[in-house]
């Protein structure tokens, strides 16, 4: 049974976000280091993992191939020396795009690997082909046959990789799949993301010898073997990021905690623009001050780039903080072709968004009014909650399983700041009779 928040939005004279939220370890970094684990039969350990549904779909696929795993106020034991299987299930690799990540470490630990081609997503068609290029390059072999993927080769062999583009999961399945191939592999046009780099000094801290990462030439010498570690993983940018927004929209002077605030350039520039200032109390916390009255945000243009540039991943909340601006707003979707589905839930709520191509434009309006919205995929139903908790009145965002996917414990943090928000099973509205003969 699916279900909702409700969230009684800020409104006239409601009480505003106040206070501290703590940010946890990084979705998008933890699914990579995850799969890293299979390089080794040494255990690793990881710690501040999120509580996440795709941190707990990793764990099924992983633990399907014989791992063991086990999860303990926060950290994660992986155990991969009893793996006996390199074939990854159909129902769980569909849920989750990233399991593809395991494709790598399979071929670098056994030299095989079948799973199924992990289809596209609400936000777009997203193509594994530089995955399967790179490792193509390093001498996999590769057939498709009824959705499943089977990979082969004798010996990974490192070589020289040039991706079209700077994709991040293609980054990180071939520097994995490189920490135990035969010589050195280059990876040309990497990408620059902070996962990236968390994943490099995990691999590091394994025995892998990796250098380069951060910047878009990654060098992997391989080595005989991976030994075990224990790493922590970075805190999630987006989900700060997500909060950040949150507060710009609804908070007084809310202050966030545990973040990386370099990885958040793009998007403090940005607040920066629209009038929203963003201090640093203390390392690693800051403080969002608003202007006086939301109808204060300037209007910004935003274009969407790999990193360094504005994250795809915050386009959904960013472009809904604008609908309260002053001013017409153009935000420009350069990564997924498909990510402005949340436009039309936010337009349900009073907003003026209208989808031209891959630009949205945003005229800002003096106020959102709550409404029933159903959510479409991860970082929309985080853009539909923000607009909730800015909106007058009462709020209803359906289908919140999206929204548990990346932010950890989402109602009981949002609480912690004063919001009035409750989750509740989805209320199921009865058809209207449609005048037909109903027992056809
Ligand atoms: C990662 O996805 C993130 N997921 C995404 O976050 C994020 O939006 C994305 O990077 C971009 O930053 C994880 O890290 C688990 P890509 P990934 O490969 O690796 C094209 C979230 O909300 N492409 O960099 O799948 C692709 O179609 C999620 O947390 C190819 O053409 O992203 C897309 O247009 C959503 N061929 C672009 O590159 C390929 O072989 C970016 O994809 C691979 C990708």
């Amino acid at each position: 049974m699916s279900e909702s928040l409700i969230i009684e939005g800020k409104g006239e004279g409601k009480p505003p976000l106040q206070g501290t939220v703590n940010i946890s370890g990084s979705k998008n970094a933890t699914l990579p280091l995850m799969a890293a684990s299979l390089l080794t039969d040494a255990p690793v350990q990881l710690i501040d993992v999120p509580d996440l549904l795709d941190v707990r779909i990793m764990k099924k696929i992983i633990i399907n191939l014989g791992a063991r795993i086990n999860y303990q106020e926060g950290n994660l034991y992986l155990d991969s020396s009893t793996v006996n299987s390199y074939s990854a299930s159909y129902r769980l690799v569909t849920r989750m795009r990233a399991s593809f990540l395991i494709l790598g470490p399979l071929l670098a630990r056994f030299g095989k690997a079948r799973i199924s081609m992990p289809g596209g997503c609400a936000i777009g068609q997203r193509p594994v082909d530089l995955h399967w290029k790179g490792l193509a390059t390093m001498g996999t072999e590769f057939t498709l046959g009824n959705g499943y993927l089977e990979a082969s080769c004798r010996q990974l062999i490192g070589n020289r990789i040039y991706l079209d583009y700077p994709s991040v999961g293609a980054t990180e399945n071939i520097m994995m799949a490189a920490t135990q191939a035969q010589g050195t592999t280059v990876i040309e046009n990497a990408a620059l993301e902070p996962e990236i780099v968390d994943l490099a000094n995990l691999l590091i801290s394994m025995g892998a010898k990796v250098s380069g990462a951060g910047t878009p030439t990654v060098k992997i010498q391989g080595v005989d073997k991976l030994h075990g570690t224990s790493h922590k993983v970075i805190p999630d940018r987006i989900e700060a990021g997500t909060y950040m927004i949150a507060a710009a929209m609804a908070g007084k002077g809310v202050k966030i905690n545990n973040i990386l605030l370099d990885h958040l350039k793009p998007l403090t520039a940005k607040l920066g623009e629209a009038g929203v200032a963003v201090l640093e109390t203390s390392p690693g916390e800051v403080k969002i001050l608003p202007p006086e009255s939301p109808q204060r945000i300037k209007a910004v243009n935003v274009k969407t780039m790999p990193y360094p540039g504005f994250p795809t991943d915050l386009q959904p909340q960013f472009s809904t903080l604008l609908t309260l601006a002053e001013g017409v707003s153009l935000i420009t979707e350069t990564v997924f072709e498909n990510r402005f589905r949340h436009a039309e839930a936010i337009s349900r709520l009073g907003a003026d968004m209208k989808i031209e191509g891959n630009n949205l434009v945003v005229r800002g309006k003096p106020r959102l009014r709550g409404s029933r919205v159903k959510a479409t995929d991860l970082r929309g139903a985080a853009a539909l909650v923000l607009a909730g908790l800015a909106a007058e009145g009462k709020t209803e965002v359906q289908d919140i399983y999206h929204l548990d996917r990346g932010y950890e414990a989402v109602d009981l943090k949002l609480s912690g700041l004063g919001a009035k928000i409750t989750r509740q099973r989805q209320t199921v509205l009865p058809e209207a009779p449609t005048g037909k003969n109903q027992n056809m």
